[in-house]
């Protein structure tokens, strides 16, 4: 019996461990993306802010109907008028996990693959007008927020930007879509090194820019089919007022 009441107890620890989110791990050490970020903001943008929002959304979940549901179902699930609490650290895990797997430092980096970009060219013509439309959303985003590049449901590209933590696959936002390319723009992403001078920011972390993974993300995206209806679908019922 007290064995038996020992392995219950295993079992469920095992079980609320199971469905915790969790930090990933960077695939550069922190100084690896200096000179473009420096290795302190690397450090703590990594193991306080986004762990932060990590331990706040576990703590969101916990014992609601979202307990063990994956971080995608949860982003589209939120209502549009979910708990802050809900909302900003999905976002922010998300969001912030996207943003490390698509930053490599320079002699890291791969080129472009063929199928983004031939999507690139036929949405904006070359690179240099999508780091343009890029730059501008992310400059233009008022106080908080990131700019992202992504797939809409109809299968194009499309450069959009979210306030605070949102991003494009919650039902909150007006443009939705999956992402493939995420910038930060929040200030704890840049203040050490750059304090206010964001256009300078945003140069260096354009450098850093590993298009091969962004490409993978692409073509993943394009490959969702199930995800790009979910989203088209979504979009009809918002415009019939449901
Ligand atoms: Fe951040």
């Amino acid at each position: 019996m007290r064995n038996q009441l020992f392995l219950f107890v295993l079992l469920l620890a095992l079980s609320s461990f199971a469905q915790s989110f969790v930090v990933p791990k960077l695939p550069y050490a922190y100084s690896d993306y200096a000179p473009n970020i420096d290795a302190q903001t690397m450090e703590i943008h990594l193991t306080k802010h986004h762990q932060a929002y990590v331990n706040n959304l576990n703590k969101a979940i916990k014992g609601t109907m979202f307990d063990g549901r994956s971080l995608e179902e949860i982003l589209l699930s939120i209502p549009p008028v979910a708990a802050d609490a809900l909302r900003n650290n999905a976002g922010g895990h998300y969001n912030h996990s996207l943003f490390w797997e698509i930053l490599a430092p320079k002699s890291s980096q791969s080129a472009c693959g063929s199928s983004l970009n031939e999507a690139i060219i036929a949405e904006f013509g070359n690179i240099d007008s999508l780091k343009k439309q890029m730059f501008s959303a992310a400059m233009s985003r008022f106080g908080s927020g990131w700019a992202w590049l992504i797939v809409t449901p109809t299968g194009s590209l499309k450069v959009t930007s979210t306030a605070n933590q949102d991003n494009p696959l919650m039902g909150v936002c007006e443009v939705r879509g999956i992402p493939v390319l995420g910038i930060d723009v929040w200030e704890h992403a840049y203040y050490l090194n750059y304090q206010n001078r964001r256009a300078d920011y945003l140069t260096a972390v354009w450098g850093l820019m590993d298009w091969s993974k962004i490409t993978e993300k692409y073509d993943s995206a394009k490959a969702n089919v199930k995800l790009l209806s979910r989203l088209k679908g979504d979009n009809k019922k918002k415009k019939k007022g449901k």
